[in-house]
């Protein structure tokens, strides 16, 4: 025992003084290899916290996500699927809701009023829905009518990519509240 406190005491080691037990404590420097460690994972802290909390030029995995789920719908909307999520894109793009105003001036006013307040089709504007209002219920009611009623098909007519752009317009069309038609169906809250 004698011996090893001698050669521990060579000049990097500082006795504390402290005796536990029969341990001795000394006061050496950190192993290098350690300190390193430890100063890298403090720059990688801050460097972490300027990125993403502070500079902002990095992405929360929230925001990849729906960067990642809005890609995937535009795909869709490309391939020309037809679901909810691509009819509700649709609907916010000016363009193709232009389009849909053109073709409905030309194809709906006659039933649906100028602005789709209702005439002899049902108001288009209200929170009242006979066939629903989910954006694809709306392309079906739209593509096969509603012969019994007086509602045209106009998917054989008009066929498909003008058919969703005048869903698109429709979908804008809702919440819009405009005097016309009387409530017909029943009200329906969120969705599109
Ligand atoms: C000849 C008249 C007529 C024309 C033209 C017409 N519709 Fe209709 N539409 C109706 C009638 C009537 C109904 C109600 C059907 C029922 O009572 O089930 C209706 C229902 C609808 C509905 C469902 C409303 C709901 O409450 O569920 C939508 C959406 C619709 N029409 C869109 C259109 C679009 C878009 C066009 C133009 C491409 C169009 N309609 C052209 C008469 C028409």
């Amino acid at each position: 025992m004698a011996n090893t406190s001698e050669q521990s005491k060579s000049n990097i080691d500082v006795d504390t003084g402290h005796d536990y037990d029969g341990i001795h404590e000394y006061d050496n420097p950190l192993p290098r290899w350690w300190l390193i460690i430890f100063w890298v994972c403090i720059a990688f802290g801050y460097g972490y916290w300027i990125h993403f909390h502070v500079a902002g030029t990095g992405k929360s995995e929230i925001a990849e996500l729906q960067e990642q789920q809005a890609e995937a719908v535009k795909r869709a909307a490309n391939a020309k699927e037809v679901t909810d999520d691509v009819l509700t894109l649709l609907s916010k793009d000016p363009e193709t809701t232009a389009a849909g105003a053109k073709l409905f001036a030309t194809n709906c006013v006659v039933c649906h009023g100028a602005n789709g307040e209702g005439k002899i089709g049902p108001n288009l504007t209200d929170a009242f829905w006979i066939h629903g209002n989910k954006p694809t219920d709306i392309y079906k009611t739209v593509s096969t009518g509603v012969l019994e009623k007086g509602m045209p098909a106009w998917l054989p007519v008009l066929g498909p990519d003008r058919v969703r752009t005048l869903v698109a317009f429709v979908i804008t069309r809702e919440g819009l509240n405009l005097p016309g038609k009387e409530p017909q169906g029943v009200r329906v809250t969120g969705g599109q």
